[in-house]
């Protein structure tokens, strides 16, 4: 719409409609800012304001054997982390983080970061960082397109097909993150021809954000229907399950839940698909290499029962 007033306003020959389209424009635009500060004022109240704070990872840092890391930041940053006050982290203004200017660190607070998902310290292990060094230097940087275009590479298909074995699947499809995965996999899945009956959806009630948007664009965009169950509560998703009538049933769950530290239970997930013959979907996210040494066995486990690891 706004584009359109835009262009109109360019091409308006006369003084009067000119007049007339730049009004309409300012007043779109009242009613854009006035939807905007009360949709802020809303998130605020519900202390859904995202904050964004700027984090001066030390450049001492390359243990790789710790999934924590050192960062530094300024006192102002810190004082409104830890009231939890909302920010797009401009607390300290620009300079501080300048590229390529010698930080003094000194006025700083350090800190030591335990929440970041690099469990196995591997993005600062030699061999990843010199692998990636040396394929920028001899290749460049980035895909150049995406994969539809050019952007499909011998590397990705190499990377396919290692994560493949890894996984214990047939086969194996990259997507340029886990949110862009669930969001296509779950659609995918529940696609149906003309005369087809919608597919359900089981979704556990504590899936990551990607998961539970995916099975809303299932709805939208195919009629799936969507049952969310109590957290690994194998009992209530068995009476979801036998009250279903639909044919074709998705079962979704993260399998290691990044912010309670718990599993699925996938022993249990894999008896009711036997009896409901559903499709199970797992998000291992979390969970890869991961839970390897655990005595669950995890990825295992993963490897046995889930459809889609
Ligand atoms: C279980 C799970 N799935 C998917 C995602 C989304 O991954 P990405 O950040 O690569 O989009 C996350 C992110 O933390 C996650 O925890």
């Amino acid at each position: 719409m706004l584009c359109i007033f835009l262009s109109s306003l360019k091409t308006a020959h006369k003084e009067a409609e000119r007049k007339v389209i730049a009004q309409c424009l300012l007043k779109l635009m009242n009613s854009w800012n006035t939807w905007l500060i009360n949709s802020l004022h809303d998130l605020e109240n519900k202390h859904l304001v995202r904050s964004l704070r700027t984090i001066h990872c030390s450049r001492q840092q390359g243990q790789h054997h710790q999934s924590s890391i050192e960062i530094f930041v300024s006192h102002a940053v810190l004082r409104a982390w830890i009231a939890d006050a909302s920010s797009v982290g401009s607390e300290d203004g620009a300079a501080l983080f300048s590229v390529g200017v010698e930080e003094d660190v000194s006025t700083l607070q350090r800190i030591v970061l335990f929440s970041t998902n690099d469990y196995l310290g591997l993005s600062a292990h030699p061999k990843i960082k010199h692998a990636m060094a040396s394929a920028a230097t001899s290749e460049g940087m980035g895909p150049r397109s995406s994969p539809l275009i050019a952007g499909y590479t011998q590397h990705h298909r190499a990377l396919e097909t290692k994560l493949a074995a890894l996984k214990g699947t047939e086969d194996c499809l990259l997507y340029p993150s886990g949110f862009a995965a669930n969001i296509a996999v779950i659609t995918s899945l529940c696609i149906r021809q003309k005369d087809e009956e919608p597919a359900a959806i089981f979704s556990d009630e504590l899936n990551h954000a990607s998961i539970v948007d995916g099975c809303k664009l299932a709805k939208s965009t195919s009629s799936a229907t969507i049952y969310i169950y109590r957290h690994n509560d194998m009992r209530h998703l068995e009476q979801l399950l036998s009250k279903s009538t639909v044919k074709r049933k998705l079962v979704v769950t993260d399998s290691l839940f990044s912010m309670d530290g718990d599993v699925a239970p996938l022993r249990a997930l894999s008896r009711l698909k036997q009896q409901h013959g559903f499709l199970l979907a797992v998000d291992e996210a979390h969970g890869t290499l991961v839970q390897n040494t655990n005595p669950l066995n995890f990825s295992s486990a993963c490897k046995q029962f889930a459809d889609i690891p």
